[in-house]
């Protein structure tokens, strides 16, 4: 966009608070001005606020009829413990064919967390203090020896973090990958808005901006390239999980398989509902597609929907691990980006007309990368057990914080301990490298000739 282009456009929308300010501009400011400001899809923004200000606008189409959607439930029967282990062996095929990529979204402002710095430095596993960047990248080495290939480990970050990132991962030899199988990918923003339809400024030469969501993950991967090049080197699938999940099985072979068995170009991993309280996005059958609804998007009826037992009726609780086909990936973006932007009306701190800072109500727009669901021809949706895979840490203390998520590893790295026939006496905090180990099954035969030493902190490696 010349400046032209850009001034034209923010005349066009009545941006003339923002023209009369840019004219104050000295040379110099002008030309950063417009290098930081000519990517941005202005037109974008404004289309969507004049969306989102039509009255009675639902940000998203209403539903009418909603179902229990088909799931792959933890196996019980002795058929479906077969079908898991078809599965294995299909994703394990799949991993050994190379076809796999792993994707980590890390792209998101932190804010509960209030951490320095991105969310993948924070220390947290519970013996050695591993982040969670190394937690991720230890358990991608682990797959990439066993299967003798290459896993490309991919990290969608945003403008605010993405050299603090680079950086680490530098500075610890990326963990022990091969560095250029490690990419770093930045996803997009867009400006805020006010609600009466102006732009913000955060200084003289930006404006006030956002990522934009972490559904950007799909469009960023396809803007940056990365999705051409992983295609064109033969990889089909791409395994996709947030930073903030410690317990996260990146990779499982079982989920890779069903999710081929089925034919499918996106999968989920759910969790059962805590409770009908409980904030988190809701696997359903909508309309008779499979789709996620954002807990505050559902309606209180459906929310809180009890079977005959006297269990919630829709018990999927999203766990924001999925798998999506690259050739879906591709196709969300052949026509402009298919996912629907979503508006959050927020009060943000920013610099007023005369600089000072000030607290103002401001729209935000982003989309969601569960989306993508309802969009695919054939979605799976498989079942694990929340204390096995699922302990996000969000907040600084409390539910979903450091301290859960670290007694969650404690846990189960103490059952896969106890399974392999090892007595580990209560309050012993226990860590099993992910070089050592990735599941119980693997840590009973790596112990089978092996004493453990017992001390008040366990690390087995
Ligand atoms: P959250 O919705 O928990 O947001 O992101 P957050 O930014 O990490 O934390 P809060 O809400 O400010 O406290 C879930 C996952 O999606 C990624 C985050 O990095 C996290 O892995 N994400 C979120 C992005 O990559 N980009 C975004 O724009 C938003």
């Amino acid at each position: 966009m010349t400046e032209q282009d850009l001034l034209k456009t923010l005349e066009n929308y009545g941006q003339y608070h923002i023209l009369d300010h840019y004219r104050t501009l000295a040379p110099h400011q002008r030309q950063v001005f417009l290098e930081t400001n000519r990517e941005l899809d202005l037109r974008l923004v404004f289309d969507l606020f004049r969306q989102f200000s039509k009255k009675g606008h639902a940000g998203h189409a209403r539903t009418t009829d909603i179902g229990p959607p088909r799931i792959v439930c933890i196996p019980r029967s002795a058929c479906e413990h077969d079908d898991a282990l078809r599965a294995r062996s299909i994703g394990e095929s799949l991993l050994e064919r190379q076809k796999v990529a792993v994707l980590i979204v890390a792209g998101g402002q932190g804010s509960r967390l209030g951490f320095e710095g991105p969310k993948g430095t924070f220390p947290l596993s519970p013996v050695r203090g591993k982040t969670l960047f190394q937690l991720f990248a230890e358990q991608v080495r682990a797959l990439s020896a066993r299967f003798g290939v290459t896993i490309p480990l991919l990290i969608m970050t945003s403008g605010d973090n993405h050299e603090d990132t680079v950086r680490f991962f530098h500075g610890n030899r990326h963990f022990g990958l091969a560095p250029d199988s490690v990419r770093f990918f930045s996803q997009g923003v867009l400006p805020a808005i006010s609600p009466d339809g102006r732009l913000i400024l955060r200084d003289e030469v930006h404006f006030y901006t956002n990522p934009n969501g972490h559904g950007g993950s799909l469009k960023a991967l396809s803007d940056s390239g990365l999705l051409a090049r992983l295609i064109a080197g033969g990889y089909e699938e791409l395994f996709y999980c947030q930073v903030d999940n410690p317990l996260v099985r990146i990779a499982d072979p079982v989920f890779l398989g069903h999710h081929s068995m089925m034919d499918a170009q996106v999968s989920t991993k759910v969790v059962r509902r805590r409770s009908v309280e409980e904030k988190v996005g809701v696997y359903l059958d909508v309309d008779g597609r499979q789709a996620v609804i954002e807990y505050s998007d559902l309606d209180e009826d459906h929310m809180r929907a009890l079977d005959d037992q006297g269990g919630i009726l829709y018990w999927a609780g999203n766990t924001a691990i999925h798998i999506f086909s690259l050739s879906f990936i591709r196709d969300l973006n052949s026509d402009g980006f298919a996912l629907p932007y979503h508006c959050a009306k927020k009060s943000a701190y920013v610099v007023s007309s005369d600089w000072e800072p000030a607290s103002i109500d401001v729209w935000k727009f982003e989309t969601f990368v569960f989306d993508a669901v309802p969009l695919a021809q054939r979605a799976c949706c498989m079942e694990v057990a929340r204390e096995e895979e699922f302990a996000p840490v969000k907040n600084k203390e409390g539910p979903d914080s450091p301290d859960t998520a670290r007694r969650a590893l404690i846990d189960l790295h103490r059952t896969w301990l106890e399974k392999a026939g090892v007595e580990v006496p209560p309050d012993t905090k226990v860590e099993i490298s992910p070089l050592f180990a990735l599941t119980p099954e693997e840590t009973a035969e790596k112990l089978r000739n092996r004493q453990v030493a017992i001390s008040p902190e366990v690390y087995i490696e």
